[in-house]
């Protein structure tokens, strides 16, 4: 038989900042809302944000060596780093994160896809590795989104949040636990409105104004970027539940970006995703944009629910706007010490 090469992942790894937010919390309590608004129209109960000085860079690390030590392994040749909250403009966050790791000079480099980031740092490693540019890669989605939501704009301060979650992705081969059997990805870039971070660009004059107004929080349409989140998660899992040839009611562990209860069973429903394959931690950790997959893999990982080999698909959307479908096996490891 021959055997077909694939990425593998085979370590995983996540961290939360200490700082716990409950709905019933300042500054969330200083806001013209209330737990059962925020619990029934989310599902979000907690929250975990970073205390000041604490920047994404340092929960990438935490993470990344989670993983590392998850797949007991002391190197790697790439560094992708899932972002939207980098901890400069310049340079990228990856290759300190990877100094820290202390991974010698290895390639490193940031990926900004916003709430799908996870998914397309996921793609960069599975490429490099099939092209043949990389053995092994260490896979971050980190973000410290409280930094740029702005507390007072109920609409965002609720739902968003802080934390990290990496893979490692070793070559192997498809028959494994844990191989990467499909990925898809899109953009539509008309909507880059529905959820942006005006200022601090390069597009100027307008945007130097927006920013001497206040304006580098990100500003989001909720409304919009629901419907579009359902519509576009729905139409990419099924794409790549179509490139590999499964009904969708054989998926065994399904892990939606965690933006929103009532977007992920949406999705799940309109999809046909079964019941008991729905994971996720929405309700206590909020929508932490490229860490949230990672982070709820980790979980289950410890959890043990879920055997390996299970057919699993993975999908998120957000701003840009950016969408992304991975069709994969469970992975076969232990929880990180
Ligand atoms: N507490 C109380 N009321 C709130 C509120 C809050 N935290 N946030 C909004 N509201 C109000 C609105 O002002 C609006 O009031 P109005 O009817 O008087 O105008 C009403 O509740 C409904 O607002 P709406 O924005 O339609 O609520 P929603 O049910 O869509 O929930 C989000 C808001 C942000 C939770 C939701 O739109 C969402 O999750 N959006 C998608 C996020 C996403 O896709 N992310 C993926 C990439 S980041």
């Amino acid at each position: 038989m021959s055997l077909v090469s694939a990425a593998v992942i085979t370590g995983v790894g996540s961290y939360l900042p200490s700082r716990l937010v409950r709905n019933t919390d300042e500054p969330l309590s200083l806001l013209d809302t209330d737990d059962e608004w925020i619990r029934s129209r989310t599902g979000i109960r907690t929250r975990h944000w970073v205390e000041p000085g604490e920047s994404t860079g340092d929960l990438a690390v935490q993470a990344g060596r989670r993983a590392l030590r998850s797949a007991e392994i002391t190197s790697v040749d790439l560094v992708v780093l899932s972002t939207t909250t980098p901890d400069h403009h310049s340079p990228g966050t990856a290759p300190w994160v990877a100094a820290q790791l202390g991974l010698g000079n290895v390639a490193a480099f940031d990926v900004s896809a916003a709430c799908s980031g996870f998914t397309y740092a996921l793609a960069a490693g599975d490429a490099w590795i099939k092209a043949g540019m990389a053995e092994r890669v260490l896979v971050i989605g980190a973000e410290a989104l409280s930094t740029i939501t702005d507390p007072s704009d109920r609409g965002t301060a609720v739902v968003f949040a802080d934390g990290a979650g990496a893979v490692v992705l070793q070559r192997g081969c498809a028959e494994e636990p844990g191989a990467l059997l499909a990925v898809r990805l899109g953009s539509d870039g008309t909507q880059k409105d529905l959820a942006i971070v005006a200022a601090g660009g390069s597009r100027w004059p307008e945007e130097r104004q927006q920013a001497a107004r206040g304006e580098r929080c990100l500003r989001m349409q909720g409304p919009q970027m629901f419907s579009h989140a359902v519509r576009r998660m729905t139409e990419v899992s099924r794409l790549v539940l179509e490139s590999v040839g499964w009904q969708p009611d054989v998926v065994e562990a399904f892990i939606g970006h965690q933006a929103n209860q009532r977007i992920l069973d949406k999705v799940a429903d309109l999809v046909g995703v079964p019941g008991p394959a729905r994971l996720g931690n929405v309700r206590d950790v909020g929508n932490t944009s490229s860490a949230s997959i990672p982070l709820v893999l980790d979980e289950v990982v410890r959890e043990k629910s879920v055997g390996a080999g299970a057919r699993t698909l993975l999908t998120a959307f957000g701003a840009g706007a950016v969408w992304g479908s991975v069709a994969m096996t469970w992975p076969d490891i232990r929880p990180p010490s």
